[in-house]
């Protein structure tokens, strides 16, 4: 097949999922050549709907051409219009900084980032290869923005961030707009906010995602912890509510959650148990951002454990930590809940409240949340405001590297 035909029926695909919305990206994605950033990939496979790795450090995937739906959906939230100044942290090959420069047109200026020189060598010559070679890449660390070409009226990470840094703020215009993939709570969403104040930032839209991590200034290990025995990981939601290894000669919910994976506990129906994108999208955002004991939990795709969601290369599910006991919500129909240790009993009446909860409001997802944010450095009246968001009934305030977030659900 030839390029322009597998492109046109890519974006043809992307705009009857409503992925692409616009003129303005479905034009950039028609006219952008996605191939000349995968050079040596097929037609076929490099205009798939699939991301693409293009670089992998001791297995891990460091860096990769994004997904097309993904990257239509960001393109979509974040606005970019002819003239504008635009950032982007994580250049890659350079594919998306190439749509951002047909989005800005003639006279917009883009400026793209990476962390590594390879990518950045690689990314300048495939923007040249298709004719975008006035697009600036530079090597650099994206946590630090990039002053130089400051102000910016959009910033665009497309690589994850557990928080705001001062800097994406400091070197965005006002009313500008600073998309980046966020964890929340454990979710990565990818986030549009609008600079609406100095240091103050608020939500026009939330999607769910999931990006490579930041490295350098503002990489974030994470918590995961590995329980005991046969390969189950652990992911809390908040980094001091997962599970503990037992004081006071208790056994520790680590040893409690690893009983309950292995049958343990005592089983009760639940409303609904969602369904695997639903660990972070949906449901599990729900109850991690309600119940600071929410965990996630990983483990083999084969092999002995509870019904949990098939991703494929891994089971995963969603559970609850508090005081001495744990509950699991065991996804195969009927929906459970499954209880155990002393405290099981009370971890299994908040985790079925909450999915209670979740289903009551429409079950909702990502793209039903707000977020205000305050970059307490740069906001001079920083406790002022999160205490003035807080006080609205429902809305959670959530602490990241740097910043605070007030978020709150709104379905509809
Ligand atoms: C998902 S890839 C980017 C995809 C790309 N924008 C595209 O068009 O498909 C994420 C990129 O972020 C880069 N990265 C990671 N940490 C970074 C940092 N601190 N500063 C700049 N780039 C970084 C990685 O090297 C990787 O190339």
């Amino acid at each position: 097949m030839s390029a322009d035909r597998a492109r046109s029926a890519l974006v043809a695909s992307l705009v009857r999922d409503g992925r692409v919305r616009s003129p303005a990206v479905r034009a950039a994605l028609e006219t952008v050549p996605r191939h000349l950033f995968l050079p040596g990939l097929s037609h076929g496979r490099a205009y798939d709907d699939a991301a693409v790795p293009i670089k992998v450090d001791d297995g891990v995937t460091v860096s990769s051409v994004s997904q097309p739906s993904m990257v239509a959906i960001m393109l979509e939230q974040l606005e970019a219009g002819p003239g504008q100044h635009v950032l982007e942290v994580g250049a890659g090959a350079g594919w998306n900084a190439a749509l951002l420069a047909r989005l800005v047109g003639p006279d917009g200026a883009v400026t793209t980032l990476d962390i590594d020189d390879d990518l950045v060598a690689g990314a300048r010559a495939n923007l040249a290869a298709a004719g975008y070679d006035h697009v600036t890449v530079v090597t650099g660390d994206g946590a630090l923005g990039y002053p130089p070409a400051a102000p910016y009226d959009r910033i665009e990470l497309t690589v994850g961030s557990t928080g705001i840094r001062p800097e994406w703020v400091e070197q965005l215009a006002p009313g500008g707009r600073l998309l980046l993939p966020l964890t929340v709570r454990g979710s990565q969403l990818s986030v549009a906010f609008d600079h609406t104040a100095p240091g103050r930032l608020s939500s026009r839209s939330v999607r769910s995602c999931a990006f490579v991590r930041l490295r350098g200034a503002g990489a974030d290990p994470g918590a995961e912890i590995a329980l005991p025995g046969d390969g189950w990981r652990v992911q809390p939601a908040c980094p001091d509510g997962g599970p503990d290894d037992g004081t006071d000669g208790t056994d520790g919910t680590a040893a409690v959650l690893v009983r309950a994976v292995a049958g343990e506990g005592t089983d009760r129906p639940a409303a609904a148990a969602g369904s695997g994108a639903d660990l972070w999208d949906g449901l599990g955002l729900w109850c991690a951002l309600a119940d600071p004991g929410t965990v996630r939990l990983f483990g083999p795709a084969t092999g002995p454990g509870p019904a949990l969601f098939d991703l494929g290369r891994a089971r995963a599910g969603l559970g609850l930590v508090a005081g001495e006991g744990c509950a699991l919500l065991l996804a195969d129909p009927p929906a459970t809940v499954r209880s155990c240790g002393p405290d099981g009993g009370t971890a299994a009446a908040r985790l079925t409240a909450l999915v209670e909860g979740w289903v009551a409001a429409g079950r909702p997802h990502a793209a039903d949340l707000r977020i205000e944010a305050v970059v307490p450095s740069l906001a001079p009246t920083a406790d002022a405001a999160a205490a003035e968001l807080v006080a609205t009934a429902g809305t959670e305030l959530v602490d990241t590297a740097g910043t605070r977030l007030a978020v709150r659900w709104e379905p509809g």
